[in-house]
């Protein structure tokens, strides 16, 4: 069955159109496998997301999380419609100042933040969503050195549990992220903080998770969140400015998948925000949210050629294209489903039962399987959709493969933004030893 989200189109050859341009040109031009990235797409996302919160709650703040995409470009894009980012290491920190967005709007997350990241982080003014104890005093120590305040929040282990694949279900208690609420580490923290010279207090922040597609776990999370910043204000005197939500909400990957409406998220959750403020005589927090998937995944399409065809009598015929694992880790990793069709063939039916694989010497090594697509011949463009956030960005170099170019498109323009990985590029940082020369 065809499912083309609206921002796709197909034109009278009967291949796909990405912006106004013919993705099987594209495959030519560019080579595969080959991400393509639709600008206005991107566009769009940000400002429905931003939207959502915004006409909610005048103070609401959009963070793009860097992790799902921090290709410059793509970046460049989202600083250019005013977003704000979450990093969470030092290259993607630098990637965000660098494409002009100021530290004052980047919140930094992690549970490990190396000292060098630190500094930078405090040097450039950058909120730090401290992770532990330890990572306080380091970051009290580092910014007396630096004779800097440190900008912080804390991350609180928000203890919920959300519909997700295990390893992206971030909030559960068990899990390695934040501060404990139940035994008080999370009210101790802040204790603790008042006492410092060097930090300037100013949030608390949660993650529940990635890919969820219910309200619920959000509005948990809000609840959660704003009975601390409450108990901070009694215990304390401190009125919190930012209640950082982080990501989380998720895009519908199967044709019978059902969209989360970030208007749905912002109006519960604001709603929960706004009766606690009333409720306590709280200051109006400013909200932060940190999406990643929702702006940038199906602004994205991976293409591959399909190079070999063969019969398993009985069962599926396999197709080998020239994207694996190594390009799009996300169907071997977490068995997640992402649709494919054939570029150059999307008016015929889809009546041939395949899986579709890539090249590498594994089993995992491949992008969907039990799919029907129109009957598959070698040069045929596999086109496999919403891989915009954690594609490109998780790909890696198994059996030393080059990872793919990625090509941004806006309307009939096209350039690369990442290019394309060579021999001399995967065996640039290799040496031999003095002894076997
Ligand atoms: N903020 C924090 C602190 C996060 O840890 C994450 C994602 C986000 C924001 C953005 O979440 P999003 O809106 O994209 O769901 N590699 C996995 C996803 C891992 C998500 C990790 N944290 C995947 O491919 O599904």
């Amino acid at each position: 069955m065809l499912m083309l989200k609206e921002h796709f189109s197909v034109n009278s050859l009967g291949h796909l159109v990405v912006g106004r341009l013919d993705a099987v040109e594209l495959a030519e031009r560019f080579g595969t496998p080959l991400y393509v990235v639709d600008e206005q797409r991107i566009r769009e996302r940000y400002r429905r997301f931003y939207r959502a919160f915004s006409s909610q709650w005048s103070e609401a703040r959009v963070h793009y999380a860097l992790k799902a995409n921090s290709n410059m470009a793509v970046v460049k894009v989202l600083q250019s419609e005013g977003a704000g980012a979450d990093v969470s290491s030092e290259t993607e920190l630098r990637i965000a100042l660098k494409v002009g967005i100021p530290g004052e709007k980047i919140v930094f997350n992690g549970n490990y933040k190396t000292q060098r990241e630190l500094e930078l982080a405090i040097l450039n003014d950058i909120l730090i969503n401290v992770d532990s104890f330890q990572e306080l005093e380091a970051i009290d120590k580092i910014a007396l050195r630096l004779g800097k305040r440190a900008r912080i929040g804390f991350r609180i282990n928000p203890d919920i549990r959300a519909d997700t694949h295990p390893y992206i279900a971030v909030g559960l208690r068990e899990s390695k992220f934040g501060f404990d609420v139940i035994s008080g580490q999370a009210l101790a923290a802040y204790k603790r903080a008042k006492e410092m010279s060097s930090v300037e207090i100013l949030g608390i922040h949660a993650n529940v998770g990635s890919q969820i597609l219910d309200a619920a776990p959000f509005v948990e999370e809000a609840e959660k969140l704003m009975k601390i910043v409450s108990e901070i204000k009694e215990r304390f005197g401190i009125d919190l400015k930012f209640v950082d939500l982080g990501g989380g909400i998720g895009i519908p990957y199967k044709p019978e998948d059902r969209e989360l409406p970030p208007e749905e998220v912002a109006e519960k959750v604001v709603g929960v925000v706004r009766r606690v403020v009333q409720e306590k005589g709280l200051e109006k927090p400013t909200l932060l949210l940190e999406p990643g998937r929702f702006i940038v995944a199906d602004a994205c399409v991976l293409l591959a050629r399909v190079g070999y065809t063969k019969e398993r009598p009985g069962m599926p015929d396999w197709v080998a294209v020239d994207a694996g694992m190594n390009a799009l880790m996300r169907p071997a990793l977490y068995g997640a489903y992402h649709h494919i069709e054939l570029a150059n063939k999307m008016n015929q039916r889809n009546e041939h039962l395949v899986n579709v694989a890539g090249p590498l010497c594994e089993s995992g090594d491949f992008l969907g399987k039990d799919r029907k697509l129109p009957k598959v011949e070698p040069g045929d463009l596999a086109v496999v959709f919403d891989v915009g956030a954690y594609g490109l960005a998780m790909a890696c170099q198994h059996t030393a493969q080059p990872r793919p170019a990625m090509v941004l498109v806006n309307g009939d323009k096209a350039e690369v933004v990442r290019k394309r990985e060579t021999y001399e590029d995967l065996t640039r940082l290799d040496q031999i030893p003095s002894w076997l020369l």
